[in-house]
């Protein structure tokens, strides 16, 4: 990372000089730290389209060209060869494990995922129909109460572990207590996907053996899942950490904007909608006219990106493991071809075309999930179980940048100038 060259800004007859910073890959940001302290001036940037809220060695996305990589290896030969867990040990360490390093920190990740039996009770609480997104985000903020935050690097770095492997175990519970099953406690013996699907799967009186498809499908998707740098609730991730909040807390903040349906809640939306279009006797042309039509309130989910401008390397992955998982399992979706007619009139209509639109990660994920057997109200649970070491290696980076300050962004005030106080009983 260099910062070389300048950028000049000339406002009101005066010429500034700002610094440029160039990343590894030769994205060059223009560094305004120090913008309103010598101008006045802030930038305004709505949706933070061309903003840059922090240096980061985590993930690398070029959305012109379809790429995405972790600690620099192609998402595509991650997908294809590594496990979850080895991808959240290079997410969070920044290196692939050696075989000892990967044996100690599955190990202990097995050693912590069983919740204080009095967590049990807050599962209790909760109606039945709760979505789990909110139980898995508030489970996660309570587990603060159980392991406070210390200022000792040791602590942090348990409690990182105790929350990885106890987010499985959350996001089955949720499960079981929707469906009115008893909980499936962890089985240590088995890899973090394995035991999640036990868990998740199992019942008291039979015996459960996981299904090689279902994991190995599972592992993929998780992977996919596991970073893309600055997203919404990354961001929020680091916003909440910026204030030395504690893990839990910054982690639940995450869950909570990943809830949204412009985000990780698009891939239940994708679900909803292919049903909805299935029920309407299958005429996806209409829906097309409709996400054209900015009046009917209609987009079509699982399709744009801030980011990829040409394809979702992910959804490319997901497109072809949709129809390998669904062959392998025997399992026939109808929706899966109303995605594909949807996706193929799409990317030859104009619309969609003109604004770069292309399906992402989220538009063939749900197909596979379902034939897992995963219910459509966990999706965006297993985007949050997958998406979890990106966002604890967003909260560790941020908490180890010499560079940290809380975060805290400025505004174009629009409201009122000042204005005196109307006693109540003189306004009329
Ligand atoms: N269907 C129809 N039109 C769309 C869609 C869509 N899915 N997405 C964008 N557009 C249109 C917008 O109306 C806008 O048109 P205009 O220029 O005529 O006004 C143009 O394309 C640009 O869209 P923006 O909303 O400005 O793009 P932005 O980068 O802000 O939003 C987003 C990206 C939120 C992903 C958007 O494409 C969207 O809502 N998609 C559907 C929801 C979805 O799939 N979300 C998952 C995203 S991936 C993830 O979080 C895992």
């Amino acid at each position: 990372m260099s910062e070389t060259k300048n950028a000049v800004l000339k406002y009101d007859g005066k010429e500034y000089q700002l610094p440029v910073k160039i990343g590894s890959e030769g994205e060059i940001g223009i560094v305004t730290k120090k913008l309103r302290p010598e101008t006045g001036l802030i930038t305004y940037d709505p949706g933070y389209g061309s903003t840059g809220s922090c240096s980061s060695a985590i993930t690398f996305i070029n959305g012109e060209k379809g790429i995405l990589r972790y600690r620099g290896y192609p998402i595509e030969q991650l997908a294809e060869n590594s496990s979850f867990v080895e991808v959240m040990y290079l997410l969070l360490y920044g290196e692939l494990p050696k075989p000892q390093e990967m044996k100690d920190f599955e190990y202990n990740i097995s050693r912590h995922t069983i919740l204080h039996e009095d967590m049990k009770k807050f599962f209790e609480g909760f109606p039945p129909n709760a979505h789990p997104m909110t139980v898995l985000s508030t489970m996660v903020a309570a587990m603060a109460a159980y392991y406070p935050k210390t200022d000792y690097a040791e602590d942090r770095k348990n409690n990182i572990i105790r929350l990885l492997a106890k987010v499985p175990t959350i996001a089955a519970f949720s499960y079981k207590k929707s469906i009115g099953h008893p909980f499936i406690y962890p089985d240590n013996s088995l890899d973090y996907v394995s035991n999640f699907l036990k868990m998740m799967f199992a019942i008291p009186s039979e015996e459960y053996t996981v299904n090689p498809v279902v994991k190995k499908s599972l592992e993929k998707l998780l992977i996919l899942h596991a970073d893309h740098e600055q997203n919404a609730s990354a961001s929020t991730v680091r916003m909440v950490g910026s204030t030395e909040a504690n893990l839990f807390h910054s982690i639940s903040a995450g869950i909570h904007a990943l809830s949204g349906p412009l985000h990780g809640a698009a891939n239940q939306k994708v679900i909803e909608m292919l049903e909805k279009i299935q029920k309407d006797g299958g005429d996806y042309e209409k829906y097309m006219k409709m996400a054209k039509d900015k009046s009917s309130g209609f987009r079509l989910m699982g399709f744009g990106h801030r980011v990829y401008k040409n394809f979702d390397p992910r959804a490319v992955i997901l497109k072809k493991s949709a129809d390998d998982v669904l062959k392998a399992l025997q399992v026939e979706d109808p929706l899966l071809d109303i995605a594909k007619n949807l996706e193929a009139i799409a990317l030859e209509d104009d619309y969609f075309v003109q604004r770069k639109l292309y399906p992402n990660v989220d538009f063939y994920s749900g197909i596979i999930y379902r034939a897992l057997g995963i219910p459509t109200n966990m999706f965006t649970v297993m985007f949050a179980l997958g998406r979890l070491p990106g966002w604890v290696s967003q909260w560790k980076e941020i908490n180890d940048d010499p560079e940290f300050r809380i975060h805290r962004p400025r505004q174009i005030y629009t409201g009122y100038n000042e204005r005196q106080y109307v006693p109540l009983d003189q306004r009329s």
